[in-house]
């Protein structure tokens, strides 16, 4: 329900269109803007206005669009032939109830804002019809406002439909309106084709109103972005930079430091604590949560992570579905996959991989290692090289490592194997059985040397 409003509130999505400039086997509506398809950023939207229900009108690739959005509570409307917005909106009204008032959304215009929204529908109080328009410095293509003497809206006129006169009104229809549900039926089933697209055209409706004595406002957006709908991927790009400009300024002003505002992605939710640094080319996906006084380097990239307070993570460093503790160092050029756990104040270094990881507290790998499947205690140290061997080519076997182990350089360890609190293993050792408590373990050639060897010399 709206707040100003006693109404419910049913949204209607137009997603039917072919989208034939994105030159894509993807419908248009499933482009993502900021790591989610363009259609959710709308459907979310409706959620955010406390929609009753939320119809989506879809046609071309329709399956496609339903499947990748099957956990959407939405209603789904099909629009079997694009004869037009008016004939598209006509396919949802049957499952809108009378009293309902109606908003009309479009599935490629994703970045209209809740306020905004929230002001047209404040203008359908007294069962007015209520458009949102924009001043546009190109308006090519687009429907024209045309308003009478008195400067109220009165009718919308299509660009292939516009008289010279009307081409050089600035003033745009964006297409997104609210209504009545009952005067909108009654104006949609009136519409007629008789115009230069042979479409039914929801535009219509705004002559509609004006003859049959609706009040009709129009709230112009104060940001072109946010009615900008995409045809093609040059749109998307500007919506895509757009959106992430806003998230930038928005974290800025939270108080964290963003060494190049046009330099961050954020593809999800970033939340951050205070006194936090973000260097250039930065990625964040999915949720994303990290402490007080982080520092993230350059060309860093974060999905789905959670980091404790005072860590670094250094450039170039690759993090999915990992936790990391408080003043831990990771990278740079670490890769922390799933499952990696970092407990307060371990490190990992530069070309390091860990999966399904425990890393107990201060402990390190400090350089070009695979830890997987694999639980360390406190204090280990992982020496230079070393890898867990997890994996026979079928199955995957887990290595447990207490603490105050140092295993040595390039040490395969061959799991399931086992490694006794303060262990210390020799460097270049393939270990292939546990080792108990406080012992050393060799597993290499003895070296040989050959005394006054002569090298071979050249025939
Ligand atoms: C429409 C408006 C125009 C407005 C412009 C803003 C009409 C008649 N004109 O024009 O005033 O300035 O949008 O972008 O409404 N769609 C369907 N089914 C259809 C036809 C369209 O679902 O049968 C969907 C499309 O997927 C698209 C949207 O409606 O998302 C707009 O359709 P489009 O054909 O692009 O309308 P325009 O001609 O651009
Ligand atoms: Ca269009």
């Amino acid at each position: 329900m709206s707040e100003s409003n006693s109404q419910p509130l049913d949204v209607i999505i137009l997603a039917a269109g072919k989208g034939t400039r994105m030159y894509s086997d993807t419908p248009k509506v499933l482009h993502r803007v900021a790591g989610k398809a363009m259609l959710e950023h709308v459907i979310g939207s409706a959620q955010s206005l406390q929609a009753e229900r939320i119809h989506v009108v879809v046609g071309f690739e329709a399956q496609k669009i339903k499947d990748s959005l099957a956990d959407a509570s939405v209603t789904w409307a099909l629009q079997e032939q694009q004869l037009g917005t008016g004939h598209a909106v006509m396919q949802a009204m049957p499952s809108i109830p009378s009293k309902s008032i109606v908003l009309v959304l479009y599935g490629d215009v994703p970045l209209t804002s809740v306020q905004t929204l929230q002001a047209l529908l404040d203008k359908t109080a007294d069962n007015s019809l209520a458009i949102l328009t924009c001043l546009s410095d190109d308006p090519t293509g687009l429907g024209r406002i045309i308003r009478d003497a008195n400067d109220k809206p009165i009718a919308i006129v299509e660009e292939k439909d516009a008289t010279p006169e009307q081409k050089k009104i600035r003033e745009t229809n964006s297409g997104i309106l609210a209504a009545p549900a009952v005067k909108l039926s009654e104006w949609i089933s009136k519409l007629k084709t008789e115009n230069a697209q042979g479409e039914y055209y929801l535009t219509d409706v705004i002559a509609m109103a004006v003859a049959d004595g609706t009040a009709v406002s129009a709230v112009i957006a104060v940001d072109d972005k946010e009615v900008l709908g995409v045809n093609n991927r040059q749109q998307l790009a500007i919506l895509e930079r757009h959106y992430q400009q806003q998230q930038a300024q928005n974290l800025l002003l939270a108080g964290v430091t963003i060494a190049d505002p046009s330099r961050i992605d954020v593809r999800g939710n970033l939340q951050c604590g205070r006194d936090v640094q973000i260097d250039i080319n930065c990625i964040f996906e999915g949720n994303v949560t990290i402490g007080d006084r982080v520092i993230i380097e350059s060309n860093v990239y974060l999905k789905n992570v959670e980091i404790g307070s005072d860590t670094v993570i250094h450039a170039n460093s690759h993090l999915e579905g990992a936790e990391v503790g408080d003043r831990c160092q990771v990278g740079p050029f670490a890769r922390l996959r799933p499952g990696t756990k970092l407990f307060d104040q371990a490190k990992i270094g530069n070309f390091v991989e860990t999966k399904k990881a425990q890393i107990g507290p201060g402990s390190k790998v400090n350089h070009l290692s695979y830890i997987g499947d694999a639980e360390l205690g406190s204090s280990v140290n992982i020496g230079a090289g070393t890898i867990t061997c997890n994996y026979d080519g079928v199955n995957k076997f887990k290595t447990t490592i207490a603490d105050g182990v140092f295993v040595g350089s390039n040490t395969a360890l061959v799991a399931p194997v086992t490694l006794g609190k303060n262990v210390t293993i020799g460097a270049g050792s393939t270990i292939t059985a546990s080792v108990s408590d406080d012992s050393l373990a060799l597993g290499r050639a003895k070296q040989r040397s050959i005394l006054g060897w002569k090298r071979p010399v050249k025939k």
